[in-house]
């Protein structure tokens, strides 16, 4: 059984040459005190590192067992990664017997590290720790708290230790909460990344401000349980973000993409966007959306509102690849259009994840400096619609908006546009074709 040291833990940490920063010493108090604790911090705060310091400290003392479960085994080598070095070079090699196939760790003194993982949550059944240690708690699944977890602390009367970067409103935010209280052995503290000063020097936090949205900042940085709830894009204003056509700018020095979604059987949706190297500035200016329109509809509408210099390139899913009735793809039958040929026109197609998608959105829309980076023309009415209208599913809690047949199509389109900007911008344009 652990019996905490308050001497012996800060002696170790201090003969490891670590100094943990306010957030993390808070952790290392409560670590002597209490039996659950639930930590909530931003990324980068040092989650991992101050979890390895605890695991380091319950080597220390006879006859222990830890674990660490992640959502991967990945994720956990992570932890083990950082105890591994730690124990090499406190008592040297040999000392310790590591077990790098089975991933366990045994001193001469009785204590063992082992690793698990949410992926084989059969490997946790039956055995109770002195420690247990779930690196980034919020992404499994509550069940895994109730069936595996929680009742392998009983026995050694065992440690818990939740540390996370909170994923809205899931099971850990109650054990927060029970924490916040005081109650049933419960600890809970919240950890600004930015505590993190190892990390995030003044420059490193304004580059992650200008680089995020406030939702998505306080969810990531500021460790704040948020819901992604209602409107996807809540930061829209139309007094902010749409332009009238007396005010729109002079296109002449932008470069000029369509973005497509062909969604044949469905809803087909094309927006005609400039952008500004120069200025980082988005300007959604034309769109079309509409139902069933076939593919060479498509295509007429793209050499109907061809600008004066021409593309820079359309943008497409790689589901555009996917093939109608008549056995054709959009890409496809583009890549095979007369018009297209002789333009010898780029068709920038990739398979782009949801939720990074979003966030780089609404970054765009209005980073934490306040900036604007995208704005939409007053005739683009489909567009403005899907910014206001383009919503979370209402009961369900997740982060993956409503597919609603008519607003996701524009919200695709815009989305693949900022992701492949985002590509440009960071000078790694590829694509999946
Ligand atoms: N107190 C500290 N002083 C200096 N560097 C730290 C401190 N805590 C963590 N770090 C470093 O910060 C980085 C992020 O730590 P990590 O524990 O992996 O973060 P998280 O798990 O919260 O994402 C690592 O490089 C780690 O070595
Ligand atoms: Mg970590």
């Amino acid at each position: 059984m652990l019996t905490k040291n308050k001497k012996i833990l800060f002696g170790l940490i201090e003969s490891m040459g670590f100094k943990p920063h306010k957030g993390q010493r808070a952790v290392l108090k409560a670590f002597l005190k209490f039996r659950f604790l639930c930590v909530v911090c931003g990324r980068r705060w040092g989650k991992t590192k101050i979890a390895s310091m605890l695991v380091l400290y319950t080597l220390l003392e006879k006859d222990t067992k830890s674990i660490c479960i992640s959502k991967t085994y990945k994720l956990s080598k992570k932890l083990w990664n950082y105890v591994y070095k730690d124990v090499l070079r406190f008592y040297g090699a040999g000392v310790v017997n590591i077990n790098k196939s089975e991933m366990i760790m045994t001193t001469p003194w009785g204590s063992t590290l082992e690793l698990g993982s949410a992926d084989n949550p059969d490997g946790l059944l039956g055995d109770t720790y002195d420690l247990q240690i779930i690196d980034e708690a919020a992404t499994l699944k509550g069940m895994m708290w109730e069936q595996f977890i929680s009742p392998s602390a009983r026995d050694r009367k065992g440690t818990v230790v939740l540390i996370t970067t909170p994923r809205g409103h899931n099971w850990i935010h109650k054990l927060f909460n029970l924490g916040q209280k005081l109650l049933d052995g419960w600890w809970s503290r919240t950890g600004h990344s930015f505590e993190n000063t190892a990390i995030y020097d003044p420059e490193e936090q304004d580059l992650v401000k200008s680089q995020t949205d406030p939702l998505y900042f306080s969810q990531e940085y500021a460790a704040s349980f948020v819901v992604f709830a209602d409107q996807v894009y809540s930061d829209f204003r139309e007094e902010d973000h749409v332009v009238t056509l007396d005010d729109m700018p002079n296109l002449k020095d932008w470069d000029i993409y369509a973005s497509i979604d062909p969604g044949y059987a469905v809803m087909c949706a094309i927006q005609w966007i400039a952008y500004n190297k120069a200025s980082g500035e988005i300007l959604i200016y034309d769109e079309v959306l509409e139902k069933r329109l076939k593919y060479p509809a498509i295509i007429q509408n793209l050499r109907r509102r061809e600008p004066k210099g021409g593309y820079a390139g359309f943008i497409c899913e790689v589901a555009g690849n996917q093939r109608d009735q008549a056995g054709y793809s959009f890409i496809q039958t583009l890549e095979e259009d007369e018009w297209f040929l002789k333009k010898d026109y780029t068709i920038y197609a990739k398979r782009y994840g949801i939720i990074k998608g979003l966030n780089k959105v609404r970054a765009k829309l209005l980073n934490t400096k306040d900036e604007i980076h995208l704005k939409v023309t007053q005739n683009c009415t489909g567009t403005i619609g899907m910014f206001l209208n383009y919503h979370y599913p209402e009961k369900k809690a997740t982060e993956k908006p409503e597919k609603d047949g008519v607003w996701d199509h524009p919200a695709d389109t815009t989305r693949y546009f900022v992701e492949f900007i985002d590509y440009y911008e960071n000078g790694t344009v590829e694509y999946d074709l």
